[in-house]
């Protein structure tokens, strides 16, 4: 096993250790500081993820968010590969791949531009930003071609650990929002 496959499960079993309650106190809690962040911020859009078992909730924020008709992308994977598509709505969004909910229909994205928000999923994140996802390596890939916007990671905060290893692949993140805090990592942002 690589030192990540054993990173991985430490993360999950952290995770999984959260009881449904305390997940969601944590999800609220998550929500709040993200909402703060993005007035803060006032990103023109914001590529959003669906959240799978177990991480935090924000869909009443995405909702919220959509009422106020914010431009929201969600990711589709197809071939490998993913791609994100602007809704209007969560009713455009379908399961998919791996049976995370989708969108059915709704504009190429296109890249991210420098003033947009990028929500990144993790199973873990460390002090200088290294990152842990599924084992997919999808946002690798698609932020490695992506260029600009803002990084932010989003998770509990028993996911974030000193140091997690990381190779040449793998992409940073400018920051991360936890139930404790923002965190950036990268000089631009503060
Ligand atoms: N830009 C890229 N081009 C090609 N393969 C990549 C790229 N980024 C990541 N990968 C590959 O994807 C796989 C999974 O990446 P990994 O970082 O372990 O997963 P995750 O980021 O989901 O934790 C690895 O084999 C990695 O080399
Ligand atoms: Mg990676």
């Amino acid at each position: 096993m690589d030192g990540k496959q054993v990173w991985r499960d430490r993360l999950r079993q952290r995770m999984l250790k959260l009881s449904p309650r305390r997940r969601r106190g944590l999800g609220r809690a998550i929500r709040g500081r993200l909402a703060k962040v993005i007035r803060g911020l006032g990103p023109k859009r914001i590529f959003a993820f669906a959240a799978t078992f177990g991480e935090p909730d924000l869909w009443p924020l995405y909702r919220k968010l959509l009422r106020r008709r914010t431009d929201i992308a969600f990711p589709k994977v197809a071939g490998g590969r993913m791609t994100f598509h602007v809704i209007r709505s969560v009713d455009g969004l379908r399961p998919g791949t791996y049976r995370i909910l989708e969108p059915v229909r709704g504009r190429r994205a296109g890249r991210p531009r420098r003033n947009d928000l990028i929500l990144v999923p993790c199973l873990g994140v460390d002090s200088k930003g290294w990152r842990l996802g599924h084992g997919g390596g999808y946002f690798d890939r698609w932020l490695s071609s992506s260029g600009t916007g803002i990084r932010l990671g989003v998770a509990f905060h028993v996911q974030v650990a000193r140091n997690i290893p990381h190779t040449s692949r793998d992409e940073r993140l400018d920051g991360v929002v936890t139930d404790r805090g923002v965190f950036w990592f990268s000089a631009r942002q503060k």
